[in-house]
């Protein structure tokens, strides 16, 4: 552990992210590379905006709804969830549930995680927090010492199941269920699909924070590779594609682009672009197909008055 330096290994790794993505048809760049620190304080300022309903919509759902969710989630349940970054949407889901029996916050970032399983042990004296550093993408498994409890409860928010793809997806609703178990429920945030008009400002708002998100990635390749990539030179462009339903988040090149490289020139034609982001749009209907066949059955929903996000209850199915 102590010969390996993870800064190199991350420029080194952002470095093979960036040369793939110039090769690939497509030229996708893992999302992943978006959040460095200022990449992660301008997604927190983005789950703010006006045109950005989901983090709001998300929230006012669970809110309105947490009597009947803790009720239909039932008591004594370990409450595992996936990605919890601040871990802001749990504390009231955590006070509302009937005797839960511990949290286990599963998140890649190891600093944000202790502090706040710190912070939340503060405010809920005598919950059991175990957290635990894991990139949920990839399976994981559940610390080894746990306190008794009868069943387990997934929590996984945010429409962040929406950035993978259908079979990501699928994989990951498997994986959860094998490491949940059979009597498990899971409770997990969808955005919906719905008109481009809705869609496409929440993913390029006015302010253009979303806009200065995206490029962001650039100026962390520039700095961290000591390229000179000419950001202004890419522009912003939101997309809304069909089959499957989706977002599509692109960096365009605005006129031909040279990016030399490791010894390699590639370049970037004028219309060009980067594509740095997907998020999918399910129907109701769409979803519950998909995490059945990942062996999960939908038992109830909740959604706003517009039905523009949904927060689905899955039981796992058994018999699998
Ligand atoms: N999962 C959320 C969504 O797709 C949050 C998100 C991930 C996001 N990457 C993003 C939002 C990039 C805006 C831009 O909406």
């Amino acid at each position: 552990m102590s010969t390996t330096n993870p800064e190199a290994n991350n420029a080194a790794d952002l470095k093979q992210a960036l040369l793939e993505a110039l090769i690939r048809p497509d030229h996708r760049i893992s999302p992943v590379w978006f959040y460095d620190h200022r990449g992660s304080a301008l997604f927190e300022d983005i789950t703010q905006l006006p045109s950005y309903y989901p983090t709001r919509t998300e929230t006012s759902i669970l809110d309105d709804n947490l009597e009947a969710i803790a009720k239909a989630i039932g008591n004594n349940r370990l409450v595992v969830e996936l990605g919890s970054g601040s871990s802001r949407k749990t504390v009231p889901l955590l006070k509302a549930l009937d005797q839960p029996a511990g949290y286990v916050p599963v998140d890649i970032s190891a600093d944000y995680l202790h502090q706040a399983a710190d912070d939340l042990s503060q405010q809920l004296p005598g919950l059991p927090v175990i957290p635990l550093v894991a990139d949920f993408t990839t399976p994981f498994a559940l610390p080894q010492t746990l306190p008794a409890h009868s069943n387990r409860l997934g929590f996984f928010p945010g429409s962040t199941i929406g950035n993978l793809t259908a079979p990501e997806a699928q994989s990951l609703l498997k994986h959860c269920h094998r490491v949940l178990g059979d009597d498990a429920a899971f409770l997990i945030g969808v955005d919906l699909d719905k008109s481009p008009e809705v869609l496409i400002p929440a993913y390029d708002d006015p302010e253009g924070v979303t806009a200065e998100f995206n490029r962001n990635l650039l100026v962390r390749i520039n700095r961290e590779l000591g390229l000179d990539i000419d950001v202004q030179a890419f522009a912003h462009e939101a997309r809304y594609l069909t089959d499957p339903a989706r977002i599509e988040m692109h960096l365009v090149a605005t006129t031909d682009q040279t990016i030399n490289i490791a010894g390699q020139t590639h370049t970037l034609a004028a219309g060009e672009s980067f594509h740095t982001e997907t998020s999918h749009k399910y129907t109701i209907e769409g979803f519950a197909q998909l995490a059945q066949q990942a062996g999960w059955q939908l038992t109830q929903h909740w959604c706003d008055a517009q039905n523009r996000f949904a927060v689905l209850l899955l039981k796992a199915a058994k018999n699998q």
